[in-house]
């Protein structure tokens, strides 16, 4: 029997250079589609190309031949809150662009089945108000008021989804993820998310020094690992659900105690300097009555255990670094679409 099939758009990022290996280990034939490779790793997919999502005609290419297969589309321009807050326009321009041709390149080819990666940021402003925040359900995200710019583009995506297997019988799923991590994610460079970040700098301070932290770091999230997402997207994939469901940890922790978590797995002493910086909402977290209800299962990896595996994986990354030459931070990757 020919090996099922799958196209991972954004095989070059961080989750997903880790679907593509998960693919490869079941047995699937996959082509990985990004406008770089992975940064972290040469990826195992059988085909790799190079191309840039928001052109129509490169997303047919994308596509070519995804009848009966699955895609995944993870491809997006984005970054922590600190890129998010300030790069509206361009992310609504490159993730409309992105997602619109990716979905009619895909029902063009009659592509099995399609899942998108949308995110918690589509989750009103005013339910998250307080650290101490409800847990986010599915229907929550109505009235909406999303996450200006990036959380408006999600929420768009995702109705075009419900759309298209309303209009054309795609069948379409939505994955909201809430904050994930894990090794061979971007640390530096300005898109970096919280965890990485905490993670490098707790790794450069020496024992007792202070860190920087943006705001009163009272601001609360969950953070979901990243074996768990590719896991709990594959289930979601093969599942019947047709709306969006959240996948994340529902466990809150506030920036401060994520800081002092890193330092004790690093086994040093530092201390908070408060700074100011970008934000977001006060508190947010996910409750995963419907995950569980859908797909019989819920991520299973802890934080402490997670935050292990990329604490040592970046200052691993940053110790090779600093005996190499001194490497410049990364620009962004994205050029502009003329
Ligand atoms: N990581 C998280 O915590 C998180 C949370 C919520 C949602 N998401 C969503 O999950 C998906 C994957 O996130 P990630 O953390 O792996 O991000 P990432 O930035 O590591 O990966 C995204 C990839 O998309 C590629 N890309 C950007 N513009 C492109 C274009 N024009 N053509 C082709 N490729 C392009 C980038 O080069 C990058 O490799 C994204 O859609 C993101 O919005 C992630």
């Amino acid at each position: 029997m020919p090996a099922q099939r799958a196209i991972v758009t954004g095989a070059g990022g961080f989750i997903g250079h880790h679907l593509v290996r998960a693919l490869k280990a079941d047995g699937y034939w996959v082509r990985g589609v990004d406008l770089k490779y992975p940064e972290f790793g040469t990826t195992v997919a059988d085909e790799f190309e190079l191309l840039d999502l928001r052109r129509w005609e490169q997303c047919e290419t994308a596509m070519r031949g995804a009848r009966g297969a699955e895609v995944y589309n993870l491809a997006a321009n984005m970054g922590g809150i600190g890129y998010i807050e300030h790069h509206k326009a361009v992310i609504m321009h490159d993730n409309v662009l992105i997602n619109t041709h990716v979905l009619e390149a895909a029902r063009e080819e009659q592509a099995e089945r399609y899942l998108y990666t949308s995110s918690a940021c589509v989750y009103p402003i005013y339910r998250q108000q307080s650290p101490d925040v409800t847990p986010l359900r599915e229907e929550d995200a109505y009235p909406a008021d999303p996450e200006d710019g990036y959380g408006w583009e999600k929420l768009f995506s995702e109705r075009q989804c419900r759309h298209y297997w309303e209009d054309y019988g795609l069948e379409t799923r939505v994955v909201r993820f809430h904050n994930i991590f894990g090794p061979l994610g971007t640390y530096d460079g300005g898109r970096e998310k919280s965890p990485a970040a905490i993670c490098r700098k707790v790794a450069l301070a020496r024992d007792g020094e202070a860190i920087e932290v943006w705001g009163d770091g009272s601001q609360t999230r969950s953070y979901c690992y990243v074996d768990d997402a590719v896991e709990g997207m594959r289930r979601l994939i093969h599942s019947s659900h047709r709306d969006p469901l959240n996948l994340g940890q529902e466990r809150l922790i506030s920036i401060n105690e994520l800081v002092d978590l890193v330092a004790s797995i690093a086994g040093k002493r530092v201390t908070r300097h408060h700074i100011a910086g970008a934000l977001g909402v006060r508190g947010r977290t996910s409750d995963n009555t419907r995950l569980r209800a859908v797909l019989g299962w819920e991520p299973t990896v802890s934080l402490e255990a997670g935050l292990r595996q990329t604490y040592e994986w970046i200052a691993a990354q940053l110790a090779a670094r600093s005996a190499a030459a001194p490497a410049p931070l990364r620009a962004p990757a994205v050029a502009p679409l003329r």
